[in-house]
């Protein structure tokens, strides 16, 4: 057995919080320890009782920063890590002149393997240890990721986009090929080690009503698998899916009819939604997937995350790298306070820090698994440095609460504030890039 101790600040949340005197929904130790036992944390308290504990284990000391459960994206493009920062289009033109071009790469498995890596290494870097990434059409690309996650021990989720129409030669499926290599990569990644496999038909504009029926029976036959796919993202995209499906009452209601809506769907973007989709995603369950920083890219328009969650809706947030701009959890927090104060919207750094940690895991139904510090759970933690940048210390000089402390890092923060990350309770932050950092 191996036993890694961590003592630093440790932050953990219970449930959601409200504000910073919301005390009941989180723990905050200022000394604490973080026994980790074989990947899973095995115990957390004050660190003269830990210590007291495990007497033979390695000690890493990580005061004074801040130790917190990994944060966790619940909606990116793996095959985008070269379209991320292209100029001026909005959704459907930044699609057709970029992105569908990129992904057409994926065709080539070295590609595939190549981009795989330095997806994982750009999420790690950034402090997130899961994610949930669409792929390209192409099963090899399903196949890099989960072979590089499973290298990595990392918790990942993903899935081949289904995609058999308006696109490009080289980045269509059919219902048929669409099917078989989603039922394929399901038996050979889904539950294998930490991998959960998600049917992910792109979108309703790139699938042909027959597509979307393969997708609803392979979610019918893989009940435990997640669905994914975006949803009313822009005023385009809405107006031409109306027009290739006449007879759906909304956009919503074309996943709805294809036996696509359920507790397990991730909707990315959610934004321009009528009072029937609201209530059907209520109603169903579905969670809505915020984007705050591909939304202001895209000139997409604003999420409200105040209606939705006035109907009990729960959404995740997410960088949606590559419309979105950064890999950091930080800096998509920082940008949603931005969109919500749009809005007049208040969202607390206590409410965000949840949000990207137990909230996402909550989303995704496994946070009995990832998202908190509890014992039992898996080892999957960042390290934060609330002090990384010159211009963060001198903010910090005049913080003097927790929640200022996370209000600096969620507007300031990005990879550099991440000092070390935990993937199942080994250290990956790959420092070797870094300069005049120790090499690993
Ligand atoms: N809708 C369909 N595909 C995509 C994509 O790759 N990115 C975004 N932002 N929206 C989409
Ligand atoms: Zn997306």
């Amino acid at each position: 057995m191996t036993e890694t101790l961590l003592r630093g600040r440790l932050l953990t949340f219970h449930r959601e919080p409200a504000d910073a005197t919301d005390t009941d929904a989180y723990t905050y130790i200022e000394d604490a320890g973080l026994l980790i036992e074989d990947g899973v944390i095995a115990a957390a308290g004050s660190y003269a009782e830990i210590a007291a504990r495990a007497p033979a284990a390695a000690v890493v000391d990580h005061r004074p920063h801040l130790m917190m459960a990994g944060f966790i994206d619940t909606h990116l493009h793996f095959p985008q890590v070269q379209v991320i920062a292209s100029w001026g289009a909005q959704l459907l033109d930044w699609l057709n002149h970029y992105t569908f071009p990129e992904e057409t790469r994926f065709a080539d498995a070295d590609h595939c393997a190549r981009m795989a890596a330095a997806f994982l290494d750009q999420l790690t870097d950034n402090g997130t240890t899961t994610a949930v990434a669409f792929c390209s059409v192409h099963a090899a690309s399903a196949d890099a990721l989960f072979a590089e996650a499973t290298r990595r021990n990392m918790r990942m989720l993903g899935g081949k986009v289904m995609m058999d129409r308006n696109a490009p030669d080289g980045l269509r499926d059919t219902p048929q090929t669409g099917y078989d290599d989603s039922t394929a990569l399901i038996a050979r990644w889904h539950g294998q080690g930490r991998n959960g496999y998600v049917i992910t038909p792109r979108f309703a504009i790139t699938s042909t009503p027959e597509q979307l029926d393969m997708a609803g029976a392979l979610a019918a036959e893989h009940p435990d698998c997640h669905i994914q796919t975006h949803l009313s993202e822009n005023h385009a995209e809405i107006a031409y899916t109306a027009e290739l499906y006449p007879e759906a009452r909304d956009y919503l209601d074309v996943y709805e009819r294809h036996g696509l809506l359920g507790p397990k769907t991730l909707l990315g973007h959610a934004i321009h939604l009528n009072p029937r989709e609201v209530d059907a995603l209520a109603a169903t369950g579905a969670r809505p997937v915020f984007c705050p920083t591909s939304n202001l890219f895209l000139g997409s328009g604003l999420f409200d995350e105040a209606r939705l969650r006035s109907r009990g809706i729960t959404s995740g947030i997410a960088t949606d790298v590559g419309a979105g701009t950064s890999y950091s959890m930080l800096q998509t927090l920082n940008e949603g306070y931005k969109v919500l104060q749009l809005q007049g919207q208040a969202l607390h750094p206590m409410r965000a820090f949840h949000w990207a940690t137990r909230g996402n895991a909550a989303v995704l139904g496994l946070e009995d698994r990832i998202g908190t510090l509890d014992p039992g759970t898996e080892a999957d933690i960042v390290v934060l440095n609330a002090r990384a940048t010159d211009a963060m210390a001198l903010r910090a000089e005049r913080a003097s609460t927790l929640a200022e402390e996370l209000f600096i890092l969620q507007v300031m923060g990005d990879d550099r504030a991440v000092e070390e990350v935990y993937v199942a309770g080994v250290p990956r932050k790959t420092r070797a890039k870094m300069p005049g950092a120790e090499v690993r």
